[in-house]
């Protein structure tokens, strides 16, 4: 039966190791909770790593172990001391969790590290490929592990594979630093369905593909060879119910047990009736902002004295990686400032900071969430930040403000926030200003529209979101159109080209025959391709075309001593057995004057661009430019060349990273369509990548078969994944 598999860095389990023996507890954390409606059942199962080295296992235990896992659905992948040095707090931790995050001075960039990050994915991968089959659909969670939707592909390319990347996903600009850049991205385009917090994340990664890969992107979706991985946002929410409820209960006269930490929250409250408290809970990590929150802490309180001795802030700080040099120096640091800042505003009766740096249980975080008059969380950067929506979520009396910083992911989400700036304390001083003073009405407006948005996309809605998207993706890209060289449909077309008597081609060359080079001016046929092409035109029933929209000197200059027929510049030119070139239509070429002064602005604005003359056309090339940026001038280009061209009988072509403008209504389908009309066909073939060969697609009968190059949309009904595949095809037809 096909299930369903789930994969993280870390199990939705804690081993516990006492002399009783091993136990497997449940976590708490968001992600465990989140996937608890798609990990349910015996036909699912949760891969990752237990937490603990080879080293750190008692020996012995190994299978115990195992079995207390596997209790829970869950499965572990072994590691040695040397591989979590290395791959979790070497490449995870120095180099991807830095750099994402935006602070490249702390990413290293150690040979080393990549290596074993890469041995210990591919030590993933082989679990996973041990337990799964066919059909399965496989979910890889987070950072630590982008390699791996690519090693599953490879070995088990029938599986459907979605990736959620819980951190963000940086510039490009930043993503470029990273030498192992293209290896990532591939290894993450082994998934149908890639999913980030926010847009902005989906948005810098398809840039970074775009840029890095040239594999072609259209909206939110990738055409990497045969299949079609599509991108998305899916903002993680929490568990709403969980905290709302415990809140309550909390909140109820019933409680009548209250924790050491709920005593003392009390007294403060007692002591200085009028007194705030002002809640910061993180990791301890850098990419938090929790240095830079207490020195705006003592900005806020120099700025604002009067509130020396009324607000309190309480800092929970959870030991986090505790190996990686930076977070002990941010350790001090922290340890530094807190005593600093306690040492100088300090009186007798109120201390300005309580500092915890500490995990705490769950009660406690309710009793921090349900006393705290304001949460204020100032991470520097952050993927989403699931505090600033637990905080919300306990405020049952919808009383509270949240002071968020704007670079965390779930500011996209939280507009009613007082949003601030972390690097401004000017504005951080106002904003505790505002939110100590809001009146309590506006604290509820705002709270309430916020807890409404928090209930709808729970963390279960945004998990099903996942899933639902994932199994919509088209089936290995089969949208509307047939992978011709496989099965049935391969063996229908080799049997219709074997009975067939009169054979009709219509082949493209660049980015078909073959591929595109950076400087078209050289992209001669090779030899194979020449072979190909002689064999192909040599039995008396096959007549072939290249069709290009090219000009004529360049083809005869190419092809002139073959004798190939040709049909160039979009079907201004045909040639055929080694004849002269002559029009196929009658064309006009005054206005292109006062069509060039236009390009040529555009080439002076647009670095690496250029301007092709051919004899009834004007071409811009922009593919050495930066993709983004070139698709925005032809954009800007069209525009300015509809309104310049008007009634004249001109028309715009847009062809792959290429804008052309000729005379009349000339284009590959209607020379096609001429050609055709002059013979009795019982076989017509037609194949290209651009958009100028839909015309071809379009216009030929409906029995052609008509192959698209690449899984763009298309009018043709067949596609190959890419111009190599085309030399098969060829090959397949001549038996070779
Ligand atoms: P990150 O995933 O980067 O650590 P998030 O804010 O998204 O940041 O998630 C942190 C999670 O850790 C939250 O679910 C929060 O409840 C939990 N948490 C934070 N501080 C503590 C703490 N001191 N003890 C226990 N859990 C904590
Ligand atoms: C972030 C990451 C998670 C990670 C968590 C705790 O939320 O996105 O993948 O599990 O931090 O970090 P740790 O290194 O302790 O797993």
């Amino acid at each position: 039966m096909a299930k369903t598999i789930i994969i993280s860095n870390r199990l939705p389990v804690q081993l516990q190791i006492s002399k009783e023996g091993i136990t497997a507890l449940p976590s708490v954390g968001g992600l465990a909770t989140g996937m608890k409606s798609v990990h349910s059942g015996g036909d699912s199962v949760w891969i990752g790593w237990s937490g603990l080295t080879d080293e750190e296992i008692p020996e012995g235990k190994e299978k115990e172990i195992d079995k207390a896992l596997a209790g829970h659905g869950s499965l572990q992948v072994p590691l040695s001391k040397e591989e979590v040095d290395g791959f979790y707090f070497g490449f995870s931790n120095r180099t991807v969790w830095p750099l994402f995050h935006y602070f490249l001075e702390y990413a290293e960039f150690e040979l080393k590290n990549w290596e074993i990050y890469r041995d210990v994915n591919q030590k993933f991968a082989d679990v996973v490929l041990e337990h799964s089959e066919d059909g399965d659909t496989i979910w890889v969670h987070d950072y630590q592990l982008m390699l791996l939707p690519d090693m599953i592909r490879e070995k088990r390319p029938e599986v459907t594979i979605g990736f959620f990347l819980h951190i963000p996903f940086p510039s490009f600009e930043i993503f470029r630093t990273l030498p192992w850049r293209k290896e990532i991205l591939m290894g993450l385009l082994g998934s149908d369905l890639i999913g980030f917090h926010t847009y902005d994340y989906e948005r810098h990664f398809l840039s970074s593909v775009r840029r890095l890969t040239g594999i072609e992107v259209s909206y939110n979706e990738i055409y990497a060879d045969n299949r079609i991985v599509r991108v998305d946002s899916f903002p993680m929410g929490i568990d709403y119910k969980k905290w709302h409820q415990a809140a309550l209960k909390h909140d109820s006269p019933k409680s009548s047990e209250q924790s050491d930490l709920q005593k003392r929250l009390d007294s403060h409250r007692e002591l200085t009736p009028e007194g705030k408290l002002l809640l910061s809970i993180d990791r301890l990590d850098y990419t938090k902002g929790i240095a830079k929150r207490l020195h705006a802490f003592k900005y806020f309180l120099d700025k604002y004295p009067e509130y020396k001795e009324k607000v309190r802030l309480i800092i929970l700080a959870v030991p986090s990686r505790a190996n990686v040099p930076q977070y002990q120096l941010l350790k001090s640091e922290v340890d530094e400032l807190v005593g600093r800042i306690n040492g100088e505003f300090a009186t007798v009766s109120w201390t300005p900071i309580w500092y915890f740096y500490r995990s705490v249980p769950f009660e406690n975080l309710i009793d921090l969430y349900t006393s705290s008059d304001i949460a204020w969380l100032t991470p520097i950067r952050d993927g989403m930040n699931l505090v600033a929506k637990e905080y919300i979520a306990s405020r049952t009396d919808q009383t509270g403000v949240l002071i968020l910083s704007e670079m965390a992911g779930a500011a996209n989400e939280m507009n009613e926030a007082l949003l601030i700036n972390p690097n401004n304390f000017e504005q951080i001083a106002d904003t505790i200003y505002q939110a100590i003073n809001m009146p309590i009405e506006e604290q509820q407006a705002r709270n309430s529209l916020l807890q409404n948005r928090l209930e709808r996309y729970n963390v279960e809605k945004w998990a099903n979101d996942f899933m639902t998207s994932l199994k919509s993706v088209p089936s290995k890209g089969v949208a509307n159109i047939t992978l011709l060289l496989k099965g049935q449909v391969w063996d229908n077309l080799m049997s219709k080209y074997q009975i067939s008597h009169q054979r009709l081609f219509f082949l493209d060359y660049d980015g078909t025959l073959t591929g595109f080079r950076n400087d078209p001016q050289h992209a001669e046929p090779d030899g194979h391709l020449l072979e190909l092409l002689d064999r192909l035109s040599e039995p008396e029933e096959n007549t072939v075309y290249l069709i290009s929209g090219r000009d004529k000197e360049t083809f005869q200059k190419w092809f002139g001593r073959k004798k190939y027929n040709m049909i160039v510049e979009h079907g201004v030119w045909i040639s055929e057995n080694g004849e002269e070139f002559r029009m196929m239509e009658q064309m006009k070429k005054d206005w292109m004057d006062k069509i060039r002064p236009v390009l040529e602005s555009f080439v002076d604005r647009t670095p690496g661009t250029f301007i092709e003359e051919k004899n009834f056309s004007l071409a811009w090339h922009y593919r050495q430019t930066d993709p983004d940026f070139g698709n925005k001038r032809a954009t800007e280009l069209k525009t300015v060349l509809t309104s310049l061209i008007g009634t004249d009988n001109i028309s715009i072509l847009s062809g792959n990273k290429v804008v052309e403008i000729k005379s009349g209504n000339v284009n590959k389908g209607r020379a096609c369509t001429q050609v055709l009309a002059r013979g009795q066909y019982d076989f017509v073939f037609a194949i290209g990548d651009d958009t100028t060969d839909e015309f071809m697609f379009q216009e030929l009968p409906e029995n052609t078969f008509t192959v698209k190059v690449g899984r763009e949309k298309t009018n043709a009904r067949y596609f190959v994944e890419n111009n190599r595949k085309v030399r098969d095809l060829l090959a397949g037809f001549l038996n070779i």
